[in-house]
């Protein structure tokens, strides 16, 4: 966690400074699209480089970068250098770095740094969830009227927007609140920080939520995929909340899809 720690600071001071630069950017006629590309490539290099220097070994599953099997084959990391970024070419300072380490198929260990706000989500298989030095744990409401609830929404070219539409209609009747943060990761450490009692989304690769499946996990979250089904790393579909907020989820859901 510390080697994880120390590389997301390293890289995030850098970054923070191309996100002010957006702003600028954001009245040029060519707009901020090459420069947020070239950012994002240059963060993910300079994680990958960071990481490697402290465990030489280990494999890599990053979104900008190749994938690499390490020496040693049962280890990798896996990398999403800004999740949100969209918000952060839009100069929205809601967007994150996240770190995961997968151990023999586990997520052990994981991070979502938000470096505008110096948030630092992290967790360790077995030893809790933290946001800076506070322990997290879930929210405890039971009732979906005092929820607020998180979702990520379909776009351009996004499959099944009908589908999705049909699951939202059903959660947005019951619940307090919905909110669309444009960054999983976050969505996920908001659930574990209490901030929301649930999320929902599919579509995400696994270093959208990797690290962030485990903070739900290790702050009480009950973890799934949208059809209950097991673990949502590499299905790319989320469901998670509190035990009660999840089955109540999970109903509505199902029965949004077999009203379709
Ligand atoms: C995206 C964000 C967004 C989710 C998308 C992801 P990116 O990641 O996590 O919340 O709904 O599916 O692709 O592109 O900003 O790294
Ligand atoms: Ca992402
Ligand atoms: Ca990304």
């Amino acid at each position: 966690m510390n080697v994880m720690q120390l590389a997301a600071r390293k890289v995030s001071r850098r970054l923070v400074r191309d996100f002010g630069e957006v702003e600028n950017l954001q009245v040029s006629r060519k707009g901020p699209g090459d420069f947020v590309t070239a950012a994002d490539v240059r963060t993910d290099e300079k994680l990958r480089d960071a990481l490697q220097q402290a465990r030489p070994n280990f494999g890599f599953l990053t979104e900008e970068g190749k994938d690499i099997v390490g020496q040693d084959e049962t280890r990798r990391w896996i990398i999403d250098p800004i999740d949100g970024t969209m918000n952060f070419m839009h100069g929205t300072p809601v967007f994150s770095i996240s770190i995961a380490l997968e151990e023999a198929g586990e997520v052990t260990a994981g991070l979502v740094y938000a470096p505008v706000s110096d948030e630092m989500f992290w967790a360790e298989k077995g030893q809790g969830a933290y946001l800076n030095d506070r322990r997290l744990r879930v929210a405890t409401r039971r009732h979906m009227g005092d929820t607020v609830i998180g979702t990520g929404m379909p776009h351009m070219g996004s499959p099944d927007t009908t589908g999705y539409l049909a699951e939202l209609g059903a959660v947005m009747a019951e619940c307090g609140g919905i909110r669309c943060l444009g960054a999983a990761s976050l969505d996920l450490a908001y659930v574990a920080a209490g901030r929301f009692d649930g999320f929902w989304d599919t579509g995400l690769a696994p270093w959208d939520i990797a690290a962030g499946l485990l903070l739900a996990r290790e702050a009480g979250a009950t973890v799934s995929r949208t059809d209950g089904g097991g673990n949502p790393l590499y299905a790319g579909d989320v469901l998670v909340a509190n035990e009660a907020i999840h089955s109540r989820m999970l109903r509505l859901i199902r029965h949004s899809r077999r009203a379709e």
